[in-house]
């Protein structure tokens, strides 16, 4: 299976995003915890080379707790902040005011030698689609504004939402595409579902994924679906079939629609905290 994705937008969204970034102090960027690596693209490290860099690890709530603590610490080696965050319940978000201060702690102390006191650092966030940007925003601007009390300050022009008296964040995020530098990248996108699944065959990418679970989270498949997990994808995959009762006319085993089970279930951590990448 080959993945190529080459959406028409993309060359005025990485060119908004330059411009954005002249604005601000802080790049707040977002990667899937599951997928640190390939949801990264790596042209941000040249894109915001002069900027404080924070890497929230979103999603950390559906990763494998261990691997996200090996990628946590390789990032950090890199001189990355990092946070672990889980957007959708807030999770980690009041750490991540910590660490916005930690990360400009330069700018704030030369700002303060040439007697500038009250000046706001502003951040902005970017991330590949999907990794949870609007999400990650909602909350943490929200949290904020409860918590200082105030309602988002919006000015013309570009939109701030002013978070507390110390940090205002761009409204809208920068938008990244995943760099497919090898199949594996592309394939693991798939399996957290941010390539349309209308261009992928669901079948085979249930299979690779099948194959993925059986040597890394062994058991997972056969305590989800009550199965026996084999050597051979295709095997487990009637094995579902089977137990869910996947038939077509004829009473044929309908494997697209067993497939499409374990995809869902997956993308929605059914199936535990699963991390499909490691750090190098
Ligand atoms: P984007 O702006 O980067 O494109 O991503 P967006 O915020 O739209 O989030 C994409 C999906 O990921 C949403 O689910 C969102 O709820 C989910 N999400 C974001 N952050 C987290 C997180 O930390 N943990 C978990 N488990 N999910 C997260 P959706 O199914 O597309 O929408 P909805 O069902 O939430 O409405």
């Amino acid at each position: 299976m080959h993945f190529q994705w080459y959406p028409g937008h993309m060359t005025r969204a990485r060119r908004q995003m330059q411009e954005d970034m002249k604005l601000v102090d802080v790049v707040i960027e977002l990667v899937d915890a599951r997928i640190p690596h390939s949801s990264k693209n790596p042209d941000i490290d040249e894109l915001a080379k002069n900027k404080a860099r924070i890497i929230l690890l979103n999603k950390a709530d559906m990763a494998d707790p261990e691997k996200t603590a090996l990628w946590k610490e390789a990032l950090e080696a890199k001189g990355f902040f990092t946070v672990l965050v889980n957007s959708r319940n807030g999770n980690g978000i009041g750490e991540v005011h910590k660490v916005i201060q930690e990360a400009c702690a330069k700018k704030i102390e030369r700002d303060r030698s040439r007697g500038i006191m009250n000046r706001p650092i502003r951040a902005m966030v970017v991330g590949i689609p999907n990794v949870g940007k609007s999400t990650f925003i909602n909350t943490f601007a929200g949290k904020a504004c409860t918590k200082t009390g105030n309602k988002p300050g919006v000015t013309k022009g570009k939109q701030w939402i002013r978070l507390n008296k110390n940090v205002e964040l761009l409204d809208t995020p920068g938008i990244l595409w995943p760099k497919f530098e090898d199949q594996a990248v592309g394939m693991r996108i798939a399996f957290i579902g941010s390539i349309n699944d209308e261009i992928l065959n669901p079948r085979e990418l249930s299979l690779l994924l099948i194959d993925f679970l059986h040597s890394e989270y062994n058991g997972a498949l056969s305590a989800r679906y009550n199965i026996e997990e084999t050597d051979d994808p295709a095997e487990t995959l009637a094995g579902i079939a089977g137990k869910r009762a996947c038939l077509q006319k004829g009473g044929e085993y309908d494997y697209d629609r067993a497939a499409g089970f374990v995809l869902d279930d997956f993308r929605n951590g059914r199936l535990g905290r699963i991390t499909l990448e490691s750090p190098e």
